[in-house]
């Protein structure tokens, strides 16, 4: 695991930027894994502000996306179709055809999620797929005791993320209790995991993926497994860490070659 710390969500939202622009110059072919919530919204602020001004190419890329509200029509204001399409989609030239989020609308879920995963491997699998945490340590809609194997599904949605997630809907008892989402073996086989974490109120959930015990009550502990899991955090999120001076140091010290 790599864990870069930031003063800030500004300054760690631009480092997320430049590991996702580097994959996506290397290889204009890229898949890439969006997530939603407010975590990586500065971060895509920072891409569409690349793709305006640097001429950061977005045209052949593949995208997915995590995880999807089962019940909502897909234009629906508190959709993850809606989030993507307003806060990244329209602001930059990738092609409707490549876009790929789980149907929440659809009649036939089973179906829905085995095409999902069908068309994750078809495209050659995800280049880069960038994660929040929720405050239980859920990854996507993952949440505590979900199976670390398991693959895009449908999921029930505890009271802890409904609540967190009420804003957008108007009251926590709007929220929809089941959701699409890729399961932690997909995110597992994904080739780069980029997890965003800003402020205190994620700071428990981030120590017990980072430094607790690998264990299915902390989905994104799962993580510690993972071959290159990057966690990009400011210093609040960072701040129930034991080891903050160690990862400092790596990441100051890094050799160029490794640099994106
Ligand atoms: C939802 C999403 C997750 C996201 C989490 C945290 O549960 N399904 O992918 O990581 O919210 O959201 P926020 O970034 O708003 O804290």
């Amino acid at each position: 695991m790599e864990i870069i710390i930031q003063p800030d969500s500004r300054t760690a939202s631009a480092v997320a930027a430049r590991i996702v622009a580097a994959r996506v110059r290397e290889k204009p072919h890229a898949v890439l894994g969006f997530a939603t919530g407010a975590t990586p919204l500065e971060m895509y602020r920072a891409l569409v502000d690349m793709h305006k001004t640097e001429g950061l190419d977005f045209g052949l890329v593949t995208a997915f996306n995590l995880d999807e509200y089962v019940g909502l029509p897909a234009n629906h204001p508190g959709s993850y179709r809606t989030y993507m399409r307003e806060h990244l989609f329209r602001h930059i030239n990738i092609a409707p055809d490549r876009i790929n989020i789980p149907d929440g609308a659809t009649p036939d879920i089973p179906t829905c999620c085995r095409g999902y995963e069908e068309r994750i491997h078809a495209a050659g699998g995800i280049d880069i797929q960038i994660l929040g945490i929720g405050t239980d340590g859920h990854l996507g809609f993952n949440e505590p005791t979900s199976s670390l194997a398991s693959r895009t599904r449908i999921k029930t949605l505890t009271a802890q993320t409904r609540r967190d997630n009420a804003a957008i809907f108007g009251g926590e008892r709007k929220v929809p209790h089941h959701v699409i989402t890729m399961g932690l073996g997909t995110i597992m086989a994904c080739r780069t995991c980029l997890l965003l974490a800003f402020g205190e109120k994620k700071a428990r959930a981030v120590a017990a993926a980072v430094e607790g015990p690998l264990t299915a009550m902390v989905p994104a502990s799962v993580l510690q497994m993972h071959p290159q899991a990057v966690f990009v955090l400011d210093e609040e999120a960072a701040s129930l860490l034991t080891r903050t001076d160690y990862y400092k140091w790596v990441y100051a010290n890094k050799p160029d070659w490794q640099k994106s």
